[in-house]
């Protein structure tokens, strides 16, 4: 059963800002990451998610409900943590956490207690003089605290520092032992990696890749670490990449640089299985200090995406 179907959703801001025909579907149970760098169209499809802004076009449904015209029908199923945290002043987080159990119209939150203890947090601060991060905890408290079937999460570690974002990935992952669906927006490489079933790469507001958080681990795409004896070589065998007829950056994403490091002399080669011949046959002309296999992770597969954009710091 989908608990989450986006179909041909579009959000147009003019000057090509905003998303174009998105379509997703997330199953009960599943963990889906939605990946994006800054402005990509994340938090609008998020938005659309949580009933707060009408589609242009298209359609989106929470549990065969209309997200803009029926959200009252599943919001006690839902816990949010928006992009942005904007809690009310004047309270404490004792207080804020008792007005949104009273907003759920819930008698009490049942993983209250857990998660103040896991998360380290004390709740009788004022929310105005509370830090970035304990901002976050305090969203991630009320947004798992009466055990909602569907986790709709907006970046939901940035702040956090990387103990905490550890602590957070394990209960994501013990989360997914329940059963819960989980939605969940970063461009944490590693958060997603971590968790996620399903991952849809977005990128100017598009949908440019969808595919099973294991194919990464299982690719015939493999990375080479070849750090040369000099510039000079370094620079020669780029030239000569370039000019080989598997060479590509993008389209067919055969034989293609992913990084250069000028400071070391270092490069990052990535390719696909059969393509080894070709590389080791264009090293072969140069002095190389290192030659090693690295693992192709989702960042090198996101990279592919960038890699041609200036504005992405494209490696060539
Ligand atoms: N209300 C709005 N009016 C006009 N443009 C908007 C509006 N909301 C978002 N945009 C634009 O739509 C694009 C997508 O924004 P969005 O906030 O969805 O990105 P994001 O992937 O969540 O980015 P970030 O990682 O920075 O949170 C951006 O170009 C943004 O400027
Ligand atoms: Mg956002």
């Amino acid at each position: 059963m989908n608990v989450i179907e986006i179909q041909n959703l579009t959000k147009d801001y003019g000057h090509g800002r905003g998303v174009f025909d998105i379509n997703l579907n997330v199953q009960k149970s599943q963990v889906y990451g939605f990946l994006g760098p800054n402005g990509a169209g994340k938090s609008t499809v998020i938005r659309h998610i949580m009933g707060f802004s009408r589609p242009q076009k298209g359609s989106i449904k929470v549990y065969g409900y209309d997200c803009f015209k029926e959200y009252y029908k599943f919001f006690d199923k839902v816990g949010y943590i928006p992009g942005e945290i904007a809690l009310p002043e004047g309270l404490t987080g004792n207080e804020f956490i008792s007005m949104m159990i009273k907003l759920r119209n819930a008698e009490s939150a049942p993983k209250l207690d857990e998660l103040l203890d896991l998360f380290e947090f004390k709740a009788n601060g004022e929310t105005k003089k509370m830090s970035l991060g304990d901002k976050r905890k305090l969203a991630i408290i009320v947004a798992f605290m009466n055990d909602p079937e569907l986790l709709i999460l907006d970046e939901p570690t940035s702040g956090l520092d990387p103990v905490m974002q550890e602590v957070f990935i394990d209960y994501i992952k013990k989360e997914k032992e329940r059963g819960k669906t989980i939605f969940i927006s970063s461009h944490i490489f590693k958060e997603i990696e971590d968790t996620c079933d399903i991952i849809s790469i977005i990128k100017d507001g598009k949908i440019v890749s969808t595919f099973d958080g294991d194919s990464i681990k299982h690719s015939k795409n493999k990375s080479y670490k070849c750090k040369f004896y000099n510039a000079e070589d370094m620079q020669n065998f780029l030239e000569e990449l370039k000019k080989s007829p598997s060479y590509s950056r993008v389209k067919n994403k055969e034989l293609y640089c992913s990084k250069v490091e000028k400071n070391k002399n270092q490069v990052i080669v990535n390719i696909v299985d059969d393509k080894i011949n070709v590389l080791l046959a264009l090293l072969s002309k140069y002095k190389l200090i290192v030659f090693k296999q690295v693992a192709f992770t989702l960042e090198d597969y996101f990279m592919q995406f960038y890699i041609e954009d200036k504005k992405y710091g494209g490696a060539l």
